[in-house]
């Protein structure tokens, strides 16, 4: 019998790739001062920089965006994507942003500000850094388990229970201004969160009156792992895995650019009457009418259609265990990454891969530029670079784990492409002696990792 995973579509549209010498990539590097985020996306071969906003679309999804309905208020558009979200996340109150991090800004200038502590298992790069523009605080309570890559266990994104209590009763349940659970954990190696850790969360911060939310990027994902790996839900449909997920939850933030299979797009979903007016009023004035929040009208018909796509059985089958395979690649050769395999993306891990390179040298820059300059690959360094921070003597506080993040995109790459992908990590990892650390030489105060331009040192 065939055991091949098949990709769960055929190709009627493609794009080509565009070759460089890994001569021309060096110089290329070099005028991006060092940033994979500064190339010119023309100049990289296979581009596993992010999973977001980078899906191929369905026919489907295509022939929804010609039904777009472009009428400012009320548009036909919006009301299949009304329903497409409730049916998913059961909230009663379903308002589009242009992307993710629009419906945090809305979500956290409310319920932030000075002297407020949002509790994560991980808080991703946009989300604390709109907390902290808030002038509010993020605080990850990650489990050790969590923070440990190279040991395998199922759901390395719960959140610590006894620590998220502990930081309730410490800092005040007042001053909590929410718990938000990332899933899957995009800062911790897209690792997933259960169903168990999720309902235990959520009744501790109902306990003390404190809203609970969801980080919902990737909720299909993170789904499917529950499906696979926690005790009683191998049963169940995908809906209904979905479905009691979000039942815990007062309310979510959602990037329509990863599980929903759209180039552009998010949303906020809500049960409290009050915050979703708060939230609608700034809404009008940041990304515009309730009914379109900054996106067209096709963009809620793409949105809409890949709600239902992205539960297919068969695709969440082919795509978490076409991550497998790259893991079993890399393990075969010894490659240090973070364990089991995330549902978005593999992510190496750079201070196990490079221990001769200092942390205030930035490893995982390091490995990421030179999978830039072996093959072409452009990755992101999740790591001190982008979490880093400074103490009051100017030395760097490192981030908790130095990784880099290999997202590979929805329906884009074919199992060749990945094999290319592990074959350049393995040639990398042989002469990873060889590699050298970099230096900052300007960065934002904000999100500095976007655009921070850097050189090697010595
Ligand atoms: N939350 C998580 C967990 C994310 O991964 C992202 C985006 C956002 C929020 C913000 O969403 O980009 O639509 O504004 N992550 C992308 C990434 C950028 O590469 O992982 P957005």
């Amino acid at each position: 019998m065939a055991t091949t995973i098949i990709e769960p579509f055929r190709i009627k549209s493609v794009e080509p790739l565009r070759f460089t010498t890994k001569a021309q990539r060096a110089g290329i590097l070099a005028q991006a001062f060092y940033n994979p985020f500064l190339i010119h996306a023309d100049d990289v071969l296979i581009d596993l920089l992010t999973d977001s906003g980078t899906s191929a679309m369905s026919s489907r999804q295509w022939a929804a965006m010609m039904e777009g309905d472009e009428s400012y208020a009320g548009s036909r558009s919006f009301y299949r994507f009304e329903a497409a979200v409730k049916k998913i996340t059961g909230m009663q109150h379903i308002i589009p942003t242009h992307q993710g991090r629009a419906s945090e800004k809305i979500l956290f200038t409310i319920t932030g500000g000075k002297g407020k502590s949002f509790l994560s298992n991980t808080l991703f790069d946009t989300t604390r850094a709109n907390i902290e523009f808030s002038g509010a605080e993020g605080i990850d309570l990650l489990t050790e388990t969590g923070k440990l890559p190279s040991v395998r266990a199922p759901f390395k994104g719960n959140i610590d229970l006894d620590l998220l209590e502990k930081t309730i009763i410490e800092k005040g349940p007042t001053q909590i201004a929410m718990c938000i659970i990332t899933v899957t954990n995009n800062s911790g190696g897209g690792q997933p969160v259960s169903t168990e850790n999720i309902r235990k969360a959520s009744s501790i911060c109902k306990k003390y009156g404190v809203a609970f939310f969801i980080d919902a990027c990737r909720f299909a994902e993170n789904c499917y792992f529950i499906k696979q790996r926690e005790e009683g839900y191998a049963a169940k449909t995908m809906i209904e895995i979905v479905n009691e997920l979000f039942s815990y939850a007062d309310g979510c933030t959602m990037s329509a650019k990863k599980d929903a299979f759209a180039n552009i797009g998010g949303f906020l979903a809500l049960n409290d009457d009050v915050l979703t007016r708060e939230c609608r009023n700034l809404l009008v004035i940041t990304e515009g009418f309730p009914t379109y929040g900054g996106l067209a009208g096709r963009d809620l018909e793409a949105i809409a259609v890949g709600l239902e796509e992205i539960m297919d059985e068969h695709y969440l089958k082919y795509r978490i265990r076409s991550m497998e395979y790259i893991g079993e690649k890399l393990e075969a050769a010894g490659v240090p990454f973070v364990k089991p395999v995330g549902g978005h993306a593999v992510y190496l891990d750079a201070k196990a891969f490079l221990p001769h390179i200092p942390l205030h040298q930035y490893p995982g820059l390091a490995l990421s530029n030179a999978l830039y300059i072996e093959g072409g690959i452009r990755s992101v360094e999740i790591g001190s670079l982008m979490f880093g921070k400074y103490a009051v003597d100017g030395t760097l506080v490192p981030a908790q784990m130095e990784l880099v993040r290999l997202a590979v995109p929805r329906r884009v790459y074919t199992q060749s492409h990945i094999d290319y992908v592990a074959e350049i990590i393995i040639d990398v990892f042989k002469k990873r002696q060889e590699l050298k650390g970099y230096e900052i030489v300007y960065e934002a105060p904000l999100l500095r990792h976007f655009t921070a331009k850097l050189k090697p040192v010595g």
